[in-house]
């Protein structure tokens, strides 16, 4: 489905690397760490969707004293008409089991520069929560990047709300949306490349442009 925000979507082109790429330099390009953080109501499928779309595994341990389970994967963004590029290091934190809005502490959210705000097609209270799940977020980290995924587009057949009622709180967020399925992978890695496009546009944007001749033009 078309994401909402469309005017710099074609600006930019990104990929993903295997872990082999991510270490190897990458030429002119400067790599760049975000913390991102999956938010949503117990059970909608935060943990399915990181596990369908991370290879490789920064730190699976359970984190005592966070409750949070930390993941990476990296990707390269390129801004298309100056041949820019950078290399962006996600760094997923990902609740740890059932956790609620009323019992998430500030520590999750803290340094983070993005979230993906994760609802359950099956259920509406999911999508009204979302949010309150915006809000709590950015009132710890500002006005930083949202997505807004409705997982379990694999079970349209028991949807509880549209994706027109899922686009206008999209709206309200100032938010992509994507229907996804973590169970099928639609719109999966759609939704998190979207995420990291969106937070290093700013990087590409601020890089002075390689010289034509550099460029072999
Ligand atoms: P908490 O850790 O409790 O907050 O849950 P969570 O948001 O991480 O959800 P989790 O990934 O544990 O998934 C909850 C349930 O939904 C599991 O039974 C998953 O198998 C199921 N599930 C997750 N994603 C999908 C999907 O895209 N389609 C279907 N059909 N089931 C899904």
């Amino acid at each position: 489905m078309a994401p909402e925000k469309e005017e710099s979507v074609e600006e930019f082109i990104d990929w993903f690397l295997t872990e082999e790429e991510a270490e190897a330099p990458l030429e002119r390009a400067p790599t760049v760490m975000k913390k991102i953080c999956m938010l949503g109501d117990p059970a909608v499928g935060k943990t399915s969707l990181v596990a369908r779309f991370v290879f490789s595994v920064f730190d699976d341990k359970y984190i005592e004293t966070i409750g949070a389970k930390v993941v990476k994967r990296t990707m390269a963004v390129e801004r298309v008409a100056t041949v820019q590029r950078c290399r962006l290091k996600l760094i997923i934190w990902d609740i740890a089991g059932q956790r609620t809005l009323d019992f998430i502490k500030p520590t999750y959210y803290r340094d983070a520069e993005g979230a993906l705000i994760v609802t359950d097609l099956t259920r509406r209270e999911t999508l009204s929560n979302a949010p309150r799940w915006c809000k709590s977020f950015r009132d710890v980290c500002g006005e930083v990047p949202v997505v807004l995924i409705v997982n379990k587009s694999d079970l349209r057949a028991h949807a509880q709300y549209t994706e027109s009622e899922a686009r206008a709180v999209a709206q309200e967020l100032g938010a992509r949306l994507f229907m996804s399925s973590a169970k099928s992978g639609e719109n999966v890695e759609s939704a998190f490349s979207s995420l990291g496009r969106e937070l290093v546009s700013g990087v590409l944007r601020s890089q002075r442009a390689p010289s034509l001749e550099k460029r072999g033009c």
